[in-house]
C-alpha cells in the first residue's frame, strides 16, 4: 500500500519524505489555505516546492467548478511538473473534465467521493485515483470503511484500475484498516503516519536492552 502525506505544509512533508516511506502528497484548497498560501504565483511556486520534495505525485485541486474552467486550470496545472495530478471534485461536469484529462494522457483523482456510485462512475470516466473521504462519512456515523471494501470489491469485479486512495484518514487504525481492505493507497497527516512507530512494548523494551548492555558493559 502506498502512504501520500495530506498536507500543504512543506517541513511536514519532507519530514515524511525523508523517514523513507512517502509515496506522494495529496493538499485542497482547505490545506493550501492553512499553510496561508493565495495569490494563483504562490499557489503555483508551492505546488513546484512540493514536488521537488517527493519523488511521488502530488495532488493539486483545482478550484473551478464547469467543464471548461476545470480543463483550462488543470491543464495548467499539470504543465507545472510531470508529477501533478489534477484532483477534480466529483461532479457532473468533474466526471467529464476526467474523461478529457484522461484521454490527453493527464492522471487525474476524483475527491470528494462519499459513495460507490460515484467512485464506479470516476472509474468509468478513467481517473487515475479515486479518493472516498472515510473520516468525514465517520463523522456522520456512517461507517467510512465500508466504503472502502465496497469500492475495491467493484473495482476487482471489473478489473477498474484506478486506485483506491482511502483520504480524510485521522487515525493509525484507519491506515492499519485500509491496509486491511486492499486500498491501493492511504493519504493521512503526519500525526497518523508517526503514531504507527509507537508501541508501548517496543519503548519497554528497548530501554532494557540498552540497560542490560550498560551493566553487562560494567557502566
Ligand atoms: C483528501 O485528499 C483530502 O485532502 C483530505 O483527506 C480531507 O481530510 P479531512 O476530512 O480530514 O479534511
Amino acid at each position: 500500500m502506498k502512504f501520500f502525506i495530506d498536507t500543504a505544509n512543506l517541513a511536514q512533508i519532507k519530514e515524511a519524505h525523508d523517514l523513507g516511506v512517502l509515496d506522494g502528497v495529496t493538499t485542497n484548497p482547505s490545506l493550501m489555505a492553512k499553510e496561508g498560501i493565495t495569490g494563483e504565483e504562490n499557489v503555483i511556486n508551492h505546488y513546484k516546492a512540493i514536488c521537488e520534495i517527493t519523488d511521488g505525485d502530488v495532488s493539486a485541486e483545482v478550484i473551478s467548478t464547469t467543464f471548461e474552467e476545470m480543463i483550462a486550470e488543470g491543464e495548467a496545472l499539470a504543465k507545472l511538473h510531470e508529477r501533478i495530478v489534477v484532483k477534480v471534485p466529483m461532479l457532473k461536469d468533474g466526471v467529464k473534465a476526467i474523461k478529457y484529462f484522461t484521454e490527453k494522457g493527464i492522471k487525474t483523482n476524483c475527491t470528494l467521493i462519499f459513495s460507490a456510485g460515484q467512485a464506479l462512475l470516476a472509474a468509468k470516466a478513467g481517473a487515475t485515483y479515486v479518493s472516498p473521504f472515510i473520516g468525514r462519512l465517520d463523522d456522520i456515523s456512517t461507517d467510512g470503511l465500508t466504503l472502502i471494501e465496497d469500492i475495491r470489491t467493484i473495482f476487482d469485479n471489473y478489473g477498474y484500475t484506478t486506485q483506491i486512495l482511502a483520504a480524510s484518514a485521522r487515525h493509525p487504525m484507519h491506515i492499519i484498516n485500509c491496509a486491511k481492505l486492499g486500498a491501493d493507497v492511504v493519504t493521512a497527516p503526519l500525526a497518523p503516519i508517526l503514531a504507527l512507530l509507537k508501541h508501548p512494548l517496543t519503548d519497554n523494551g528497548l530501554a532494557q536492552f540498552l540497560a542490560d548492555h550498560a551493566k553487562a558493559a560494567g557502566k
